[in-house]
């Protein structure tokens, strides 16, 4: 999508985020904290797009020492609104570079925010200057979804997104499935005007991701349907995936 580059996310929904997320990312998020807890297992964390801090809060107040990467600017305004939220050093930058001082035991990428690089070759970059950031022990945490195509005709993918008295939504999708991108666009419709939300995300399959860790010397260690530690199987719409160096 022309003109989505990596601070354009946060910069179009830095203000609603919190309130947009609000509680129907609660469970999630405690259980999120539970299981990266266990990983970092006491030691230093980075969290890649850190955005507002709604699991590096929590992780902080725990005691480790969380670290963030973020392109927005605003979203990182939203985190130091936040009591605590002075107290994480954030990078403003890019997370395919991953351009950190230190190394960490454990650096995690959540909510489907590696498909926000929206290629191949960043995806691949952030691997790799990943996996130089691990300390020996270190291990790369990703969740994202399952990639689900069933929706798309002709590329295109049209859903409803509820309708009241005063207004009606339309979801938008567009599939190019030899980039692997999907240009997203929610449309609200009222009374006083429209409000459009774009996004864009390039997607990967497990096995993708999986070869993108080997080409920077990690491999997969866990794979989970979800932060339950759930055993992931076809049905899953989702994954948490572990990797760390490969034959450590
Ligand atoms: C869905 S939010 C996730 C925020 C936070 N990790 C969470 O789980 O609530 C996506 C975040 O990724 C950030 N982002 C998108 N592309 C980025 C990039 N290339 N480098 C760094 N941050 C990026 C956005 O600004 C936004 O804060």
């Amino acid at each position: 999508m022309k003109g989505f580059g990596a601070e354009t996310f946060g910069d179009l929904y830095a203000e609603d985020y919190d309130a947009e997320l609000g509680t129907t990312m609660d469970a999630d998020t405690r259980e999120s904290v539970e299981l990266l807890t266990d990983l970092a297992a006491g030691g230093t964390v980075l969290e890649l797009a850190i955005g507002t801090g709604r699991v590096a809060l929590p992780l902080a107040a725990r005691g480790l020492a969380v670290h963030g990467l973020e392109a927005s600017d605003k979203m990182v305004a939203k985190l130091r609104e936040k009591p605590g939220g002075d107290a994480i050093p954030v990078t403003i930058g890019d997370m395919a570079d991953v351009s950190v001082d230190g190394t960490f035991d454990l650096v995690f990428l959540l909510f489907n925010t590696i498909f926000n690089m929206t290629s191949q070759e960043a995806q691949v970059c952030c691997f790799r200057n990943v996996a130089r950031r691990l300390t020996a022990r270190g291990v790369f945490l990703v969740e994202t979804f399952v990639p689900d195509l069933s929706a798309f005709v002709d590329g295109h993918a049209v859903n409803g997104m509820g309708v009241t008295r005063d207004a009606a939504g339309l979801d938008i999708r567009r599939h190019d499935p030899v980039a692997q991108t999907i240009d997203y666009q929610r449309i609200v419709f009222t009374e006083n005007g429209t409000r459009m939300a774009p996004l864009a995300m390039r997607y990967a399959w497990p096995s993708e991701l999986d070869l993108m860790a080997r080409l920077a010397g990690l491999e997969l260690c866990d794979r989970w349907a979800s932060w339950d530690r759930s055993p992931f199987t076809a049905a899953a719409s989702r994954h948490v995936s572990v990797y760390g160096r490969a034959g450590a």
